[in-house]
């Protein structure tokens, strides 16, 4: 495949095959890779490393406005950092998946965030010319221009034993049944949030990775971004 160039926006639900897909179509394509949701995740460890309330929507605009965080964009080693440390592992633990809803429902660290994903995203394109960013509004409020919008779906049964079985190889305790309560929670906190809740963008073309291995995916992501004449 060629290198792309421009903006390829990966939106929808958890367990959809997102990070996986999205990690491995950047390296395919030579591409910039962008995790927006370790955005979120990172900002809500701030908090938690805080002592703050995750619903305490002040604390948690001022906590993130002072957290110091960085993202590497290379999809063969996306880190995250804050204040320094490499918390990649700890931001995908239960304690911020339990309060990254909240946190993230907060207008002001939608607003703080979206701006430095619009930064991370100008650098890359400068630097290597095509990125693909992932998230639950990419496509609708953080890049609505980019020439390839993809929806991922998936059965929350199928969604579930995929977090479960990355819980598990990470080294986390898990069970299916937690996985799906925990999935569907989120789902519905992230859907209906009053400020960019999760839905696919009108020009979105949906995919539904139920029954699909992530290299099915991954060609299907290839062949609209040839379509599309994105591939240099
Ligand atoms: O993709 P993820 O599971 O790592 O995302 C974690 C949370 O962050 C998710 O529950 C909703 C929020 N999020 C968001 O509101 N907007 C994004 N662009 C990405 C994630």
């Amino acid at each position: 495949a060629g290198a792309l160039r421009g903006v390829v926006a990966l939106d929808g639900p958890s367990g959809t095959g997102k990070t996986t897909v999205a990690r491995k179509l950047a390296g395919l394509l030579s591409a910039g890779y962008l995790d927006t949701g370790a955005m979120y995740r990172v900002v809500t460890l701030a908090v938690l490393r805080a002592g703050a309330d995750p619903q305490d929507a002040e604390a948690v605009a001022a906590l993130a406005r002072a957290a110091e965080f960085t993202l590497g964009t290379d999809p063969s080693a996306p880190s995250v950092r804050l204040a320094g440390e490499d918390v990649a592992a700890e931001i995908r633990g239960a304690e911020v998946n339990h309060a990254v809803s909240p946190v993230s429902a907060v207008p002001q660290v939608r607003e703080l965030l979206v701006a430095r994903q619009r930064e991370i995203i100008a650098a890359v394109l400068a630097e290597v010319g095509g990125i693909v960013v992932e998230g639950r509004d990419i496509g609708t409020v953080v890049v609505p221009g980019s020439p390839l919008k993809v929806y991922l779906t998936a059965d929350p049964a199928v969604r579930a034993a995929r977090r479960s079985a990355q819980d598990t190889a990470a080294g986390r305790q898990s069970s299916e049944a937690e996985a799906l309560a925990s999935v569907g929670r989120r789902d519905r906190l992230d859907s209906t949030r009053a400020t960019s809740p999760l839905k696919p963008a009108d020009d979105a073309v949906h995919l539904d990775t139920s029954e699909l291995s992530v290299d099915q995916v991954l060609t299907a992501l290839s062949e609209l971004a040839g379509q599309r004449g994105l591939l240099g």
